[in-house]
Order: C-alpha cells, then sequence, then structure tokens
C-alpha cells in the first residue's frame, strides 16, 4: 500500500489535520468535534481536485501576466524582466508540459471527446488553445531573455491575449470538462486517478510538484511587488 498523500485514505487524513491544524472546529448542537474526530465525513482529494488546484497555481500565473501588462504600459523601464521570464518559464514546465500534455491531453481530454454533449464539443478548442499558449510562451520567454524591452506594446498585447484566453479556457474545463469526466468516472475510479496522477507527478518532478510550483510562483510574485493581497482589494465604488 502506498504511503502517498494522495492515497484515498491518507487525503482524508491529511485533509483533517490541515483543517484542524487551521484551528477549525465543526460545532454542532450539543457537542463540538474536530474534522479528525469524524474522517468519513470529509471528502476525499480526487483527480478533479488536483487539476483545479493545478489551475489555482495557473491562474496566478496569469494574474502575473495581467498585472506585468500594465506595468510595461504604464513605467516599462521598472519591471523585472528576469521574473517575467520565470513565470513564462514556469507556465511551460507546470502549466503546458506537465498540467495540459501530461494529463489533460493524454487522458482526461480523449475519455470525454467520447462523451457527446458540450464538453466534447469543446476538446478540439482546448487543444488548439494549448497549441497557442505554447506559442506565446515561447515569444514571452525569448523576450526576457534579451533582457530588454525594446518595443513593449507587443509583449503587452501577448501578454493580455494569453490571460484572456486562458481564463475562459480554464474556466470551462473546471464547470464543463471536468465535470463530464467526474460523471464519466464515478467516485471510485476518481480516487484511482489521483494515484495515477500523482505518480505521474512525482516522476515529472521528482518531488511534490504542486508544492514546487506553488513555491516558485510565490517568489515570482514577490519579485514583481505583487505579494499582497490586501493591495487587490478593490476601492469603495461612488455614491449611487
Ligand atoms: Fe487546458
Ligand atoms: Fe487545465
Amino acid at each position: 500500500m502506498s504511503s502517498s498523500p494522495h492515497d484515498p485514505s491518507r487525503r482524508a487524513a491529511f485533509a483533517a489535520v490541515g483543517a484542524a491544524g487551521a484551528g477549525l472546529v465543526l460545532t454542532l448542537p450539543g457537542c463540538a468535534k474536530t474534522p479528525k474526530d469524524d474522517d468519513e465525513s470529509q471528502p476525499d482529494t480526487t483527480a478533479v481536485e488536483d487539476l483545479m488546484r493545478e489551475h489555482g497555481i495557473l491562474r496566478r500565473l496569469i494574474f502575473v501576466y495581467r498585472e506585468t501588462a500594465a506595468m510595461i504600459r504604464k513605467a516599462p523601464t521598472s519591471l523585472d524582466l528576469a521574473a517575467l521570464g520565470q513565470a513564462a518559464g514556469l507556465f511551460r514546465t507546470f502549466g503546458e508540459d506537465y498540467h495540459e500534455r501530461s494529463l489533460e491531453e493524454a487522458h482526461v481530454f480523449p475519455m470525454v471527446k467520447t462523451s457527446g454533449g458540450r464538453a466534447s464539443s469543446l476538446i478540439d478548442t482546448l487543444v488548439a488553445q494549448h497549441n497557442r499558449g505554447r506559442q506565446i510562451t515561447d515569444f514571452v520567454a525569448a523576450r526576457a531573455k534579451v533582457g530588454s524591452l525594446g518595443d513593449s506594446g507587443p509583449l503587452a498585447d501577448a501578454l493580455e491575449s494569453f490571460a484572456r484566453m486562458y481564463e475562459i479556457h480554464s474556466a470551462l474545463e473546471d464547470t464543463v470538462v471536468f465535470e463530464a469526466w467526474k460523471a464519466l468516472l464515478g467516485r471510485k475510479e476518481l480516487n484511482r486517478w489521483a494515484d495515477i496522477f500523482e505518480d505521474i507527478e512525482r516522476a515529472t518532478f521528482k518531488g511534490d510538484g504542486f508544492d514546487l510550483a506553488l513555491e516558485q510562483v510565490s517568489s515570482i510574485e514577490q519579485r514583481l511587488g505583487l505579494g499582497s493581497l490586501a493591495a487587490f482589494t478593490a476601492p469603495v465604488p461612488p455614491a449611487a
């Protein structure tokens, strides 16, 4: 039996320990109990959850792209181009090579494509968008490597168009494609796929790819001055 935290029983235990560690207590009438007391009530981490939390890393990179594009348009000389290059590199290794090619294109999409309905009709476009994303990543990485912005308009345009594409791309995967895949497989099979994905992740990154990517995206955000969540709270709107 594997001791991986992605094993169904281990995943439930990890979720419970995490919640308890965060000081969360479930209060029921007449008693107080922690999630640790009742592991069976906790949902397992499924393969779909794994895919969606990977989208979380990619959305943070997309946020970096959007903010970087705004910086380029406003004050291009202050931009840390090397940090932008690091963001493109992480999108390549974690997003394109691992999440898109090794999981979605190799396993999820072929199954969903045969299922009919809206989800299967999206697959060709999703693959075309993966390929367009790779072209944009090549372009961003090449411009970052040069080390000076030069004509900055095309770079800002590319970052914004990538962000626009990937926001709707990942949202439709989350709400339509992964739901169709989930319906095809059922809970037990999804847990088996979580273990398969875990094996692919460990073979690809020689460790926990999600944790490594999380560390890297946090470092990129810090370097670009994007590390404070509070800085992005929207201003109070004017009186109606
Ligand atoms: Fe995708
Ligand atoms: Fe995806």
